[in-house]
């Protein structure tokens, strides 16, 4: 193990000097228990600031960079067209390991740009008829919900809204909620596997199953889930499913997948620019113009450091994170952390009541240099923190401790 540690600790010197491949080679064999090395593995802020808000854009480590710059490089010394054409094998490799990081056929997934892009294909895609029914709940996205209300304008659909309260429903509870809005004239579900407010884990296969037994589609908004929890959409058993990749996966920012089951596939008019030959094809959501290719490029590298650390690892590690967080605030009068206690990662959201959460947000970054992000839970206003391996436990502490000297 020492060998191991030594290593590590010469890795934020040497990592950079070293060929892509040594690095990763290197990574592979060490030991996980250290993650303060790890988080040596990723740039540090010029000015000294912590990100504690890696959930809102994600963190990319060092090598990640490196390998966007050097493609970006040399698409830029000669023809980016081709150049990107000359690594098509490569990016239907990184393909093929996404499609298997999620458990699906590698035909069943396009690469996109974002979650919301993922989303918009699907319900700019589906041929709605008036007075088709959608199920959502007052826990998914602000953006899923402006698409809804253009599609309702647009073509008269309607929507049934389950309204949730994390902090006090169960998962039975939950699944209630949505069976009370269906109807006849539901044609589609929504729901989120990881909520952007709470960082809950929701029962997404109870709601898929939901679904399945009414013969109702299924939609899950998994824009925090890739790289952060295991995920099996097979087991989900939806129809749908959008991710961003470049929130816990440390893709480079604008890398989003789709999938989206076999069957379903030839009836969705996504609005994108694909040939009529591409109808039954995944490829259908892909062709969005010019864009920046070295981002695809980049994302064996991507995988590539995810899998040296191993995503049980990193996820045990993201949810010990935010356990060792809310352990240390636990002492504090009029705390309260937002949604169930058990179904969490590496997502906190806090407030205590009886102070300005928006002045304690305002005075962590002013006074410590620690940015957090405000969110709003049923119009009340929390401070959420999202820890990814840039961070080490003795900066969740100093958070811990900056919360607790304030309050
Ligand atoms: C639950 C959820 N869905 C969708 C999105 C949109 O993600 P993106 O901006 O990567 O498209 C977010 C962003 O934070 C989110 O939290």
């Amino acid at each position: 193990m020492s060998n191991r540690r030594s290593f590590i600790k010469g890795l934020s010197v040497t990592f950079a000097g070293l060929p892509l491949s040594s690095q990763l080679t290197r990574l592979q064999s060490t030991d996980w228990s250290d993650w303060s090395d790890i988080s040596t593995l990723y740039p540090q802020d010029t000015a000294g600031r912590l990100n504690f808000n890696c959930g809102s854009a994600g963190v990319q480590p060092t090598v990640v960079l490196e390998s966007m710059g050097a493609h970006q490089r040399a698409l830029s010394a000669f023809a980016p067209y081709e150049i990107y054409e000359q690594h098509k094998d490569t990016i239907d490799k990184s393909k093929l390991r996404l499609a298997e990081l999620i458990n699906v056929n590698k035909e069943q997934v396009a690469l996109v740009r974002n979650t919301t892009a993922a989303i918009n294909d699907v319900l700019y895609g589906i041929q709605w008829r008036d007075g088709d029914e959608v199920v959502i709940s007052t826990a998914d996205y602000p953006s899923v919900w402006n698409t809804l209300k253009t599609l309702q304008q647009r073509y008269g659909i309607r929507i049934n809204t389950v309204r949730l309260d994390l902090n006090q429903d169960s998962e039975e509870a939950i699944v209630n909620g949505y069976r009370t809005k269906i109807s006849d004239k539901t044609r589609l579900i929504i729901a989120t596997h990881v909520t952007h407010r709470e960082g809950q884990l929701m029962p997404v296969a109870l709601i898929s199953a939901l679904g399945k037994a009414q013969g109702i589609d299924v939609l899950i908004d998994g824009a925090h889930a890739v790289g952060h929890v295991e995920v099996d959409v097979q087991q989900i058993g939806c129809q749908y499913y959008a991710t961003s990749l470049h929130k816990w996966l440390s893709a480079p920012l604008g890398c989003g997948l789709l999938y989206v089951q076999k069957d379903k596939l030839a009836s969705l008019y996504p609005p994108t620019s694909y040939a009529a030959s591409q109808q039954d094809l995944m490829d259908k959501f892909t062709w969005i113009g010019t864009f920046a290719f070295e981002k695809w490029m980049t994302l064996d590298t991507v995988l590539d450091f995810q899998d040296s650390i191993g995503l049980q690892n990193k996820s045990t590690r993201l949810k010990a994170m935010s356990t060792r967080f809310r352990e240390g605030l636990a002492g504090i009068p009029g705390l309260i952390i937002a949604g169930n206690q058990k179904d969490y990662g590496g997502i906190t959201a806090l407030r205590v009541e009886g102070i300005n959460n928006s002045k304690l947000h305002n005075q962590l970054m002013e006074d410590y240099g620690f940015h957090v992000k405000k969110v709003g839970i049923q119009k009340v206003l929390y401070n959420r923190a999202s820890f990814n391996l840039h961070l080490t436990d003795s900066q969740v502490d100093d958070l811990i401790a900056a919360i607790s000297d304030m309050v």
